[in-house]
C-alpha cells in the first residue's frame, strides 16, 4: 500500500476520474472536483459517468472505503490536498490548445494556495504544449496566490499516456511515469504519489515531460498516415493485399525483435501497421495539431506534422470511394448501415471520430444513414445534430435490409458479418478497419482497406 497522500484531482473526464480511482485503489485519499452537479453525485454514488472497463467496480469500492469523495469545484473543495493534479480539458481552438479550462482550474488553485502554510505540488496532468506549465500556469499560481513557487509551493508536469479502452489497466499499469518538475519538493511528492507504481519513472523538468507526451503521440499519428498512404497506394494499383505486406515488414527485426528463446516479441506497435480509416480521437488530432502551430509559433516549418493531419483528413472519404463504386456512384435513396461510431472500440468517446465523418458525407451524399454502437450511440446523435444518422439496436436485421454496410469502429461484435454471408448476398460491405479475415464472404462484396483485386485481364486479341 502507498504511503497515504492526500490528492485532489481538478476535472473527472477519463483522464481525472480514472486516475483518481486508480491512485485511491492504490492507497492514496483522494477528492475529485468537477463542475459539473450531476457528475459529482454521480461518483459519491460509486458511478462512473463515462464507459471504461473496471471503472465501475473500482470507483464503487473505492468510495465504499472512503477513499474517494467528490465535490463540486470550489477553492475551498480542494481541501488538504499534499497534491493538486490539474485534468481538466484542454481542447483544440484554432490549430492551437484552448486553455481556458486550465486557466480557471490554476485561477482557482491559486485562490486555495493563498490561504495554504503548508507546502503542497499542483501538477499539470492535462496534455499542454511545451512550455506552458512553467510560464502561463506558473505566472497564474503565483499572481493569484501572491506565492512563489519553490519557496512556497512546488510546480510539476506528469503527462499521462492511457488510452481509452484501456484506460485503467494503462494507469494500473504504464510503461513509464514521467515526473516533471520544477522544484525538488515536487518531484519529491511526485516520487511519494507513485510509490506504488513499479516501473521506470523519469524525472526531468516540466518542458520535457510536456515534449514526451507530445512526440510519442505525433510519432504514433505519424506512422498510422504514412500506413493509410501506403495502402492507398496499394489498393489503387490491384492484386496487392497490404495487410500481406504489414506481414513482410513485420518480420524485420527492427520492428519485431524476437527474445532470448527466438520467439517473435510482437511489439504492440506492430496493430500500427494495419491501415484503417484514420485515427480520432481526443488525443491524436488536437495533438498533432497543436505542435504543428507550435512549430509554427517557434519558426519550425511542420512540414511532416502536415502531412499527418492532411492524410488522416482525407483517409475516412478515401476509403468509401470502392463502395460508392458498388453502389453504382449515387447513394441517393439508398440505406446504408454504419457499424460504430465511438473512435475506437471499448469507449463511448466519439470525438473526431472517422466514423462521425464518414456518417455526415454518406447522409450529405443523399443516403439514409442506420447506424449501431454498442455504447456510444446517443453521444454521436448528440455531437451530430438531427437528421444524419437513425439508431438501430438490432444491427443484424438493419444490415440485411440495408444496401450496403461499413466497418468504421473495430468493435469485436461485429466480426460476425462473417457468419451472414448468403444474408448480405450482392452487398457490398465495407470493412474499413480489417475486422474481417480475407475470403469470409464471398457472395458479398466484401471491400476494405489497402486492398482492391486486380481486374481479370483483358483476352488475348487474335493474331493474324
Ligand atoms: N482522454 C484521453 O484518452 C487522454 C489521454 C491522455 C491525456 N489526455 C489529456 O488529459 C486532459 C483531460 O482529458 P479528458 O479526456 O479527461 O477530458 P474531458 O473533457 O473528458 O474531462 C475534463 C473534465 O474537466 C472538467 N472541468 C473543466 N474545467 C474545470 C474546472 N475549472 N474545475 C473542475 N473541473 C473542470 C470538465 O467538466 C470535465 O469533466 C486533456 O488535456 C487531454 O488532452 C486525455
Amino acid at each position: 500500500m502507498a504511503e497515504d497522500l492526500s490528492i485532489t484531482v481538478v476535472g473527472t473526464g477519463y483522464v481525472g476520474l480514472v486516475s483518481g480511482t486508480c491512485l485511491a485503489a492504490k492507497g492514496h485519499s483522494v477528492r475529485v472536483l468537477d463542475l459539473r452537479t450531476t457528475v459529482v453525485e454521480n461518483i459519491n454514488r460509486g458511478i462512473p459517468t463515462i464507459h471504461e472497463r473496471g471503472l465501475a467496480d473500482l470507483l464503487s469500492a473505492a468510495v465504499k472505503a472512503g477513499r474517494l469523495e467528490a465535490r463540486v469545484a470550489t477553492s475551498d473543495a480542494i481541501g488538504d490536498a499534499d497534491v493538486v493534479l490539474l485534468c481538466v480539458g484542454t481542447p483544440s481552438k484554432d490549430g492551437a490548445i484552448d486553455l481556458a479550462q486550465i486557466d480557471a482550474a490554476a485561477r482557482m488553485v491559486g485562490g486555495w494556495l493563498a490561504h495554504r502554510h503548508r507546502f503542497a505540488a499542483v501538477v499539470v496532468k492535462s496534455t499542454v504544449v511545451p512550455g506552458t506549465t512553467d510560464t502561463f500556469v506558473r505566472q497564474l499560481l503565483e499572481e493569484v496566490s501572491g506565492k512563489r513557487v519553490t519557496d512556497h509551493f512546488g510546480l510539476g508536469m506528469n503527462p499521462e499516456f492511457l488510452r481509452e479502452g484501456e484506460a485503467v489497466t494503462d494507469f494500473m499499469q504504464p510503461d513509464r511515469i514521467v515526473i516533471g518538475h520544477e522544484d525538488v519538493g515536487t518531484r519529491a511528492l511526485l516520487e511519494r504519489v507513485y510509490a506504488p507504481w513499479n516501473c521506470e519513472k523519469l524525472a526531468v523538468n516540466t518542458r520535457t515531460a510536456e515534449m514526451i507526451k507530445y512526440a510519442n503521440n505525433c510519432l504514433l499519428a505519424l506512422q498510422i498516415s504514412a500506413v493509410n498512404e501506403l495502402a492507398n497506394v496499394a489498393a489503387a494499383l490491384g492484386g496487392i493485399d497490404f495487410l500481406d505486406v504489414v506481414n513482410g515488414v513485420g518480420l524485420d527485426k527492427r520492428w519485431n525483435p524476437r527474445d532470448q528463446t527466438g520467439t517473435r516479441t510482437t511489439p504492440a506497435i506492430l496493430s500500427y501497421l494495419i491501415p484503417g480509416c484514420g485515427f480520432g480521437g481526443s488525443c491524436f488530432p488536437k495533438d498533432v495539431e497543436a505542435m504543428r502551430t507550435l512549430a509554427c509559433r517557434v519558426g519550425v516549418e511542420p512540414r511532416v506534422l502536415q502531412a499527418v493531419l492532411d492524410v488522416n483528413a482525407a483517409q475516412p472519404i478515401a476509403v468509401l470511394r470502392p463502395f460508392f463504386e458498388a453502389l453504382g456512384g449515387d447513394l441517393r435513396g439508398k440505406t446504408i448501415l454504419l457499424l460504430g461510431l465511438a473512435f475506437k472500440p471499448e469507449t463511448d468517446d466519439v470525438r473526431e471520430s472517422a466514423s462521425l465523418r464518414m456518417a455526415r458525407h454518406l447522409e450529405g451524399c443523399g443516403a439514409r444513414v442506420l447506424a449501431h454502437d454498442p455504447v456510444a450511440g446517443p453521444q454521436a446523435l448528440a455531437a451530430l445534430g438531427d437528421g444524419v444518422i437513425e439508431l438501430v439496436s438490432d444491427w443484424a436485421t438493419a444490415a440485411e435490409e440495408a444496401d450496403g454496410v461499413i466497418i468504421a469502429t473495430r468493435w469485436s461484435e461485429y466480426a460476425a458479418l462473417a457468419t451472414m454471408d448468403s444474408a448480405l448476398s450482392g452487398k457490398p460491405i465495407l470493412d474499413a478497419r480489417r475486422l474481417l479475415p480475407a475470403g469470409v464472404l464471398s457472395t458479398a462484396t466484401h471491400l476494405t482497406v489497402g486492398y482492391r483485386s486486380l481486374p481479370p485481364l483483358p483476352a488475348p486479341t487474335e493474331s493474324r
